[in-house]
């Protein structure tokens, strides 16, 4: 039973008790539990079986003490239950068997008409919302972050081929991007549906566009995700990395929480965003890493900046890193859970 809703309150911009917290990856290689089911089963894999998948889960909730769980899953799989030859190489990311590139390859592409396309991840929902007392977030990949892995066909520094291909083939983009945004629309409302509290719409690398360009190559298809999402009153969360000159401009697709990276201070972000988002974040990652008394000043810094005010939910700036350990990341949950606004 959901008896800790804090992070759908603070979604919502109402009161809390305490600021929620959680984190981006937050199941993973820095855990030692995590480690050893990973000699059994790939990643993949663990998405497959849903026991695995659940418990996988749910242990940074009880091990950190989290206010939400994020599916364990990762933005390939849909497009993997489209048919999309792709693996996650490990220390390298999403690989495809071939590269997204012509008109003839986008329409190739079947639609994804419903997460039953993907079983198992409806059914570890439905195990997951059974065992969780706190809030569980699905997710899905953004549109340009996948169409960036799908055109490169691995990751990419520069982003060179997926960029030439927005600015000279307006059809192939266009209908690469309403293909996808119909799939992420489809996919987050059936997760919801499966009984998902949340969504994180996960455009993490849509910082390496100018704004101009993401509002004539991105904006434009992102309404059609987020009025889908909105119908369903489940909150969500919009993300990317780098965004600091984007944040208005993704404020204005709409969304009810925006995720900020560490870069950003956390109350000039919220300024521009407005008041009608919360805003996520953005403690950076590698603070974890810094000695205790320099962690929990930083860990401050943050509430210090969102002062109480209703509608922050505390992340790191972008995802745990596997050499983090348990212990630095307990502490961070602590320190936001005990900290009181002052005055
Ligand atoms: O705990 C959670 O946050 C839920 C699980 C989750 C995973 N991937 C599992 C995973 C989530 C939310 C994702 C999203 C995801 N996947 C994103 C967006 C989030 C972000 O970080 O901005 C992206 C860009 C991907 C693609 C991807 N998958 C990359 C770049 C990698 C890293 C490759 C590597 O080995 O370093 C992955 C692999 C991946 N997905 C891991 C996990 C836990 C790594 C661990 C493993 O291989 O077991």
């Amino acid at each position: 039973m959901l008896t800790n809703d804090r992070l759908l309150r603070a979604a919502r911009r109402q009161p809390v008790d305490r600021v929620p917290v959680w984190f981006m990856r937050q199941a993973g290689r820095y855990q030692p539990e995590y480690r050893q089911i990973r000699q059994k089963y790939s990643l993949m894999e663990i998405c497959e079986h849903p026991d695995v998948c659940a418990e996988v889960t749910i242990l940074p909730v009880r091990q950190l003490d989290v206010d939400a769980a994020i599916l364990f899953s990762d933005i390939m799989t849909p497009l993997r239950a489209m048919g999309l030859g792709v693996d996650i190489v490990e220390n390298v990311g999403p690989v495809f068997d071939r590269p997204t590139e012509t008109l003839k390859d986008v329409e190739r592409i079947p639609q994804l008409v419903s997460a039953e396309m993907v079983p198992y991840v409806l059914e570890t929902i439905k195990i997951l919302v059974r065992a969780l007392d706190v809030p569980l977030l699905g997710f899905a990949g953004a549109p340009f972050t996948l169409a960036s892995y799908m055109v490169e066909g691995r990751p990419t520094r520069d982003y060179k081929k997926v960029k030439t291909l927005m600015y000279s083939e307006p059809a192939v983009w266009r209908a690469l991007m309403e293909k996808l945004s119909d799939m992420v629309g489809t996919y987050l409302v059936d997760q919801i549906e499966a009984g998902c509290h949340a969504v994180q719409l996960f455009d993490s690398w849509v910082g390496n566009l100018t704004r101009a360009d993401y509002e004539t190559y991105v904006q434009p298809f992102m309404p059609r995700i987020i009025e889908r999402v909105r119908a369903t009153g489940a909150p969500l969360i919009h993300f990317g990395v780098h965004t600091g000159h984007l944040l208005e401009s993704m404020a204005a697709v709409g969304g009810d929480v925006l995720g900020i990276d560490w870069k950003e201070e956390i109350d000039r972000a919220w300024e521009r965003v407005g008041p009608d988002m919360g805003v996520q974040g953005n403690l950076d990652p590698v603070a974890v890493f810094a000695p205790p008394e320099v962690l929990e000043a930083k860990v401050h810094d943050v509430l210090r900046r969102t002062a109480g005010r209703s509608g922050h939910i505390f992340n790191l700036g972008h995802g745990v890193m596997p050499s983090m350990s348990v212990a630095a990341l307990q502490r961070v949950v602590d320190l936001v859970h005990l900290w009181e606004p002052e005055g």
